[in-house]
């Protein structure tokens, strides 16, 4: 297994399509952990710009509870995978939608909005070029999460607003971890950096973006859709965080 190393996997949610159809469950398995860049690249033909499993649907709901009103403004989809919020800050009568990725692959399924390939940890804008930034489930892929605010608050215009998702890093810190199944059945691990809400919260404030909502998605509350053996996960895990969802305003000039 050369440069793969093998990822601890154990009662985690993962995602599989089937004839197009998304299913979570529960497995004991080891896949190996590739690189972020390669994982996206391997995982984009199978990844549909929906909300696609039961974690990214109350992931999904949470982020739509804390939706900025872009109508005229400047959004950036960052780190957009296939486009998912890029499509919903179009619906939602964004002037301009800007969806950036690192990943080719993930980047040629997106849609009637400005395509930018590029690392999200060094953005090719001026400062001030967005009244809204949103970035789903990509946090976590950051190295630095102090870098990642500092970019994002320095391409937000003053008053301009972030709201992003991630894995939360308790259920990270608790062994579970982000896999996938790639169009030939292959399972892989995709890296995840774990910053904990405390350093999060502290990366923010360094950045000038003053936090105005977080919510901490749980099992069995929060996330509780069904899916197969989900009985055992919902009782193993009943109260965990899996899910955060920050919204943060850079402060006025
Ligand atoms: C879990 S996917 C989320 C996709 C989309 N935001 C969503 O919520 O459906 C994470 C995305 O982050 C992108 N990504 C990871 N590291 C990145 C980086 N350093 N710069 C730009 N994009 C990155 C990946 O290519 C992938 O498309």
């Amino acid at each position: 297994m050369s440069e793969a190393r093998l990822a601890r996997a154990g009662g985690d949610l993962r995602h599989e399509r089937a004839d197009g159809v998304a299913v979570v469950k529960q497995f004991v398995t080891a896949a190996p952990l590739i690189s972020t860049h390669d994982a996206y690249e391997r995982w984009a033909p199978t990844y549909p710009p929906v909300a696609h499993n039961p974690l990214m649907r109350a992931e999904q709901d949470a982020m739509i509870r804390l939706w900025p009103d872009v109508a005229g403004l400047r959004s950036l989809d960052l780190a957009c995978g296939t486009g998912r919020y890029a499509k919903l800050l179009a619906d939602s009568n964004a002037s301009q939608v800007v969806a950036l990725d690192f990943s080719a692959a993930m980047l040629s399924h997106v849609g009637m909005v400005h395509r930018v390939r590029a690392s999200m940890l060094e953005l090719p804008f001026a400062a001030g070029s967005f009244h809204v930034i949103v970035s789903g489930l990509a946090a976590g892929h950051a190295p630095d999460i102090h870098r990642w605010m500092a970019e994002i608050a320095r391409v937000l215009k003053p008053g301009g607003v972030l709201l992003y998702s991630d894995f939360h890093p308790e259920a990270a810190r608790a062994g579970h971890s982000r896999k996938f199944t790639d169009e030939h059945q292959r399972s892989y691990a995709v890296p995840h950096h774990n910053h904990s809400v405390v350093a999060q919260r502290q990366a923010a404030a360094a950045a000038g973006l003053n936090i105005e909502a977080v919510e901490e998605l749980r099992a069995g509350h929060e996330l509780c859709e069904a899916f197969p053996q989900s009985e055992a996960f919902y009782r193993r895990w009943s109260g965990w965080p899996f899910v955060l969802v920050v919204r943060a305003r850079k402060a006025s000039a």
